[in-house]
């Protein structure tokens, strides 16, 4: 069998299959299942800067309307005795996956700017984290603000966590950049030890009879992969930052083709959330069986080696087969126009 060992963010992982951040995390026996299943990391949900900086003014409120004697303060009282804040309860979450789990558990930070709710990173580390991953899920809808102000949002929120904590950290990016490349290039600068790409924007769709906007969850599909497939090969050919790809991946062929693109992990939530733990099995037994077929002794042989530096053809990773590609198009059976 080959051997799928793979490193990241400066852990060596058994495989290079990742539990992506998802609510699967926040329950211990889902967790353990992961782990047993074969995933070779887990990414924890999200620590979220809204339910932070709620807190922190209910909090402050509490206290402002104590000082001033308000009789009315305890209805400002955010919490009971024993309540623990999102805060509170997620580090508890990193002791106990740390404590039960072989496996790195990658904590995960998800916000948009720089102000003081990350100033807890270090407890995050304290909690025992192996990593921590840095989602910035913004959409940038202020026609005022320019797309160097938006990548700096990134930049400043990166920096300030790397002041704080020695944590290697991962920066998870949503595919909605001008010249991905060289904002990557950037963060690698600021001292991103590595990149995911990409986070998947969910959709508001609008409700025909209510006219109203409602927020729209749907599971990816394999062929959102494709996207994550071309910007790996892309910026694998570009930088030594290690890569983890997130969208789409359901296949044991997707992974294949993520890891010859140049990844060095691939993460999953959307797989698990449809199918448990146990698609990751059905990935890893995938993915040995394609490997000993073709002689490859291990993954590392193959990870990168259709990347733009390294395939036999870059062009096809870009506008090369534009025309083609389009022309190529025939009419569905029975079709008419
Ligand atoms: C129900 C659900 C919850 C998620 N929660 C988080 C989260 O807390 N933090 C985060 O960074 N990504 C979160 N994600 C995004 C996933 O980690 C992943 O990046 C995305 O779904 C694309 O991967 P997939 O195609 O395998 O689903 C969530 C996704 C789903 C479906």
């Amino acid at each position: 069998m080959a051997d799928l060992t793979v490193e990241y963010l400066g852990l060596g992982l058994k495989n290079p299959l990742v539990a992506s951040a998802s609510p699967l995390s926040r329950d211990l026996d889902a967790a353990l299942h992961l782990e047993d299943a074969g995933a070779a990391a887990l990414v924890m949900y999200s620590l979220y800067e809204e339910q932070i900086v709620a807190e922190e003014h209910r909090y402050d409120r509490f206290l402002e309307h104590q000082a001033l004697g308000h009789g009315e303060a305890d209805s400002f009282l955010p919490e009971h005795p024993g309540h623990q804040s999102s805060l509170e309860r997620y580090l508890d979450q990193i002791g106990r996956l740390k404590e039960r789990l072989d496996i790195p558990v990658i904590a995960s930070l998800n916000g948009v700017s720089e102000a003081g709710w990350i100033d807890f990173a270090r407890l995050i580390e304290d909690a025992g984290a192996d990593a921590l991953e840095l989602n910035v899920y913004y959409i940038a809808g202020n026609a005022d603000e320019s797309s160097a102000d938006v990548e700096r949002r990134y930049t400043a929120v990166l920096g300030h966590l790397k002041r704080q904590v020695a944590l290697p950290i991962a920066v998870k990016l949503s595919p909605q950049f001008t010249s991905p490349l060289h904002f990557i290039g950037q963060l690698q600068q600021a001292g991103a030890d590595a990149i995911v790409i990409f986070n998947r924007f969910y959709q508001s769709d609008i409700d025909l009879a209510q006219r109203v906007v409602e927020p729209h969850l749907e599971l990816s599909r394999s062929y959102e992969s494709l996207l994550r497939i071309r910007w790996a090969a892309m910026v694998r050919g570009a930088f030594e930052v290690d890569l983890a790809l997130t969208g789409g991946f359901h296949q044991s062929e997707d992974v294949l083709k993520g890891l010859f693109a140049g990844a060095n992990t691939i993460q999953l939530a959307s797989a698990l959330l449809q199918h448990g733990p146990g698609r990751l099995t059905e990935l890893l037994t995938g993915m040995n069986y394609w490997l000993d077929e073709n002689e490859y002794e291990s993954v590392g042989q193959m990870m990168g080696s259709m990347s733009v530096a390294r395939t036999a053809d870059p062009a096809a990773y870009e506008r090369h087969n534009y025309l083609d590609v389009l022309n190529s198009f025939t009419p569905p059976p029975g079709v008419r126009y």
